[in-house]
């Protein structure tokens, strides 16, 4: 037997009883018992965006919502600025340019967080940018991106929308929507929201909504005027996912029983733990600033095959850890902290790293990762 742990920025264990709640024999969508589960998973997703603008739960991947943010919003020749600092920032500019957007770019090195300085001078010099696009965490990299800093900047622009990717920060850092002035936040379901891929959840500010009013885009499954709508009545506009809604209910009940804000303290432990840990075994760190608490990511000794490296934990240990993308492919590792994921789970992680790298020849003293990560986990036991 070899048991097996999915420790991957995305999709992330899914609780038990997520599991056996969604279980249950199929409902119809358009039914008062649909509606009354519908109901309590806006009210419960507003909390975690803290918003009091509606979130619409759509049926999709996260880049449905991505997607949708885009198409909503920005019409064909539109100006827009993408910070581009990994494979997602990547994603906005492929998506911006698929709807004939103008797309601008604050390019950022990998590892590096953007400077809001970069974006404030963009804006200054081209007051009429339509929207900024971001990643919240940049997954691709590791890297948080400081929201709060950017929503300070386009906050004061009435016509320029600041569109956070949330896919790996929404219930993972604290991310204040109306507080802050973000414009658009989304994220998906199989992250920090412990489910299945399938879901993806967005919200809009009034400032993004009067964008939407105006928008000359084509589109049609994923128009949010039309969802909106339908939601407001506890509905959807097509056939919504059902077993996924029921699962998304027992999801927020949990995260309002654990707290949110205990939460965002689990992220930033096990985060924090990792990365002692990485840098105990002797590995470089790949975000050099702002480090996301989705996911670390450290580079793998010279000379260590990083592909082969996560085969070997996936298929001989049974660990599933996630390896880099694009220019990153082969060289680093990335271990997830998300969700359904406490002190174990990163001690499971990191024993298994030490024993590969073992394996592929580093010079490596087994358990002296555990132990650095061992000594920032007990501080949760010891809360308690
Ligand atoms: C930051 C970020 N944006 C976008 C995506 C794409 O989401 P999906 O694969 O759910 O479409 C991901 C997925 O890993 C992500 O981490």
């Amino acid at each position: 037997m070899l048991k097996k742990y999915l420790l991957t920025p995305g999709p992330t264990a899914v609780p038990e009883q997520v599991l056996l709640d969604m279980a249950v024999p199929m409902i119809h969508h358009r039914t008062p018992a649909f509606a009354e589960i519908f109901a309590s998973c806006r009210e419960g997703l507003k909390k975690v965006f803290k918003t009091e603008e509606d979130v619409l739960i759509l049926l999709g991947s996260g880049t449905a919502a991505m997607d949708a943010a885009v198409s909503n919003t920005v019409n064909p020749g539109d100006k827009v600025l993408v910070i581009n600092g990994g494979k997602f920032g990547e994603r906005w500019v492929k998506i911006c340019k698929a709807y004939g957007a103008d797309v601008h770019t604050v390019d950022v090195p990998w590892g590096r967080s953007v400077n809001p300085a970069d974006v404030k001078d963009f804006l200054g010099k081209n007051p009429d940018t339509k929207a900024v696009f971001v990643q919240g965490s940049e997954t691709s990299t590791t890297v948080y991106h400081p929201v709060k800093e950017l929503a300070a900047v386009t906050a004061d622009m009435p016509e320029t929308l600041l569109v956070v990717d949330g896919i790996t920060s929404v219930g993972v850092h604290d991310t204040r929507m109306d507080e802050w002035g973000v414009d658009i936040l989304l994220t998906g379901s199989q992250k920090a929201f412990m489910l299945p891929p399938g879901l993806a959840f967005i919200a809009l500010s009034k400032k993004a909504w009067t964008a939407a009013e105006k928008s000359s885009q084509s589109k049609f499954y994923l128009d949010l005027k039309t969802e909106r709508k339908n939601q407001a009545k506890n509905t959807t506009a097509w056939t919504a996912g059902v077993s996924l809604v029921i699962g998304l209910k027992t999801v927020l009940g949990m995260m309002e029983a654990e707290g949110l804000e205990n939460v965002f303290k689990r992220h930033a432990l096990n985060a924090e733990a990792t990365r002692a840990a990485a840098k105990a075994l002797g590995m470089r760190l790949l975000a050099e600033d702002y480090p996301s608490d989705a996911a670390t990511g450290c580079f793998l000794p010279e000379g260590v095959d990083g592909k082969a490296f996560v085969k070997y934990l996936r298929d001989k240990c049974g660990v599933a850890l996630a390896g880099g993308q694009d220019k990153l492919e082969g060289k680093i590792l990335r271990i997830s902290h998300l969700g359904y994921h406490d002190a174990f789970d990163t001690i499971t992680a990191i024993s298994a790293i030490e024993m590969g790298l073992r394996k592929f020849g580093a010079d490596v003293k087994l358990g002296s990762g555990v132990s650095a990560a061992q000594e920032i986990l007990m501080r949760a036991m010891a809360e308690r």
